[in-house]
């Protein structure tokens, strides 16, 4: 008998993927991994230069993707971002919800709630709204999938000054557990990955300082900052049906800075 007989290859041919904040960063990456490896990607993003560029690499090299300009704190965005995945590419078989920000930085006592409502509402509210616009859709169709949002190793440590940040994060893993236990038994696996700190046009803006910069990569113990690409490697594992006993799960890609 082969060896490997039994086992899944981390393939997605044939799925239909939403990927949110698929104009930048990891999200750009993760839709590029994900076409490669054979699935229609639906790259979401409120930027419409980043999301077509994103289409654009995609289609370039082969792959299929669409570009669908949405805020994904809206729900009516939400609902249209899946019927657009549903009518181009006929299912809606998986999601990374991805899109974020990092928000104002102030200890608690001096940060405004407009800075603390706008990072919750984008971060963590916007989690919930489109999950339940996908789990939704899913679900009236008897459709068997995987879905994996983005936290980020501030979902289950502290980092200095980013109160909303932080308690956004930590929101993301406590949901998505949450949402986990109520779908695992219709075949729905939903998960999180919690990246540290990464080189994007995001953390680009935070270590614009050398000597921030500096202290983020020597905070992880393998010295460095990520790459988006290995953050989407993960993200495709989780989508695919390799990690098909994978359920409510916070995975950290951070170089061992949790371990730490
Ligand atoms: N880069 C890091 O070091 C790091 C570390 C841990 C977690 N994260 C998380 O990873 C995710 C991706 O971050 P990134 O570093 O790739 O950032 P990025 O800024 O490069 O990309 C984020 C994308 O999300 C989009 N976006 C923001 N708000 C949106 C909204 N309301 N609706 C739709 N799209 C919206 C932006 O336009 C942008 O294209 C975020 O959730 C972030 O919090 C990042």
């Amino acid at each position: 008998m082969n060896a490997t007989a039994g086992f899944d290859r981390v393939d997605l041919s044939g799925k239909s993927i939403i990927v949110t904040g698929g104009g930048s960063g990891m999200g750009r990456a993760a839709a590029q991994l994900i076409a490669s490896r054979g699935a229609s990607v639906t790259v979401v993003d409120l930027a419409e230069p980043g999301g077509n560029e994103t289409v654009a690499t995609i289609t370039a090299a082969g792959g299929t993707a669409q570009f669908v300009r949405a805020d994904i704190t809206n729900e009516d965005d939400t609902a249209a971002m899946v019927e657009a995945a549903v009518s181009a590419y006929g299912s809606l078989d998986g999601a990374f919800n991805n899109a974020g920000i990092i928000g104002a930085g102030a200890p608690i006592t001096e940060f405004s709630l407009a800075d603390w409502n706008k990072t919750i509402t984008i971060n963590l509210t916007g989690v919930f709204v489109s999950m339940r616009a996908e789990l939704r859709w899913m679900t009236e169709h008897g459709v068997k999938g995987s879905i994996v949002n983005t936290s980020s190793a501030a979902g289950v440590m502290a980092y200095p000054n980013l109160p909303a940040y932080v308690a956004s994060k930590h929101g993301v893993v406590g949901l998505t557990k949450q949402v986990a236990v109520d779908y695992a038994a219709k075949g729905i696996r939903v998960n999180a990955v919690l990246p540290g700190s990464t080189m994007t046009p995001l953390a680009a803006e935070s270590f614009a300082d050398p000597e921030l910069k500096a202290k983020a990569e020597s905070a992880q113990p393998i010295g460095r900052l990520g790459e988006p690409e290995e953050i989407a490697e993960m993200a495709a594992w989780l989508l695919s049906d390799a990690s098909s006993f994978v359920v409510g799960s916070a995975i950290a890609v951070d170089g061992g800075v949790t371990a730490a």
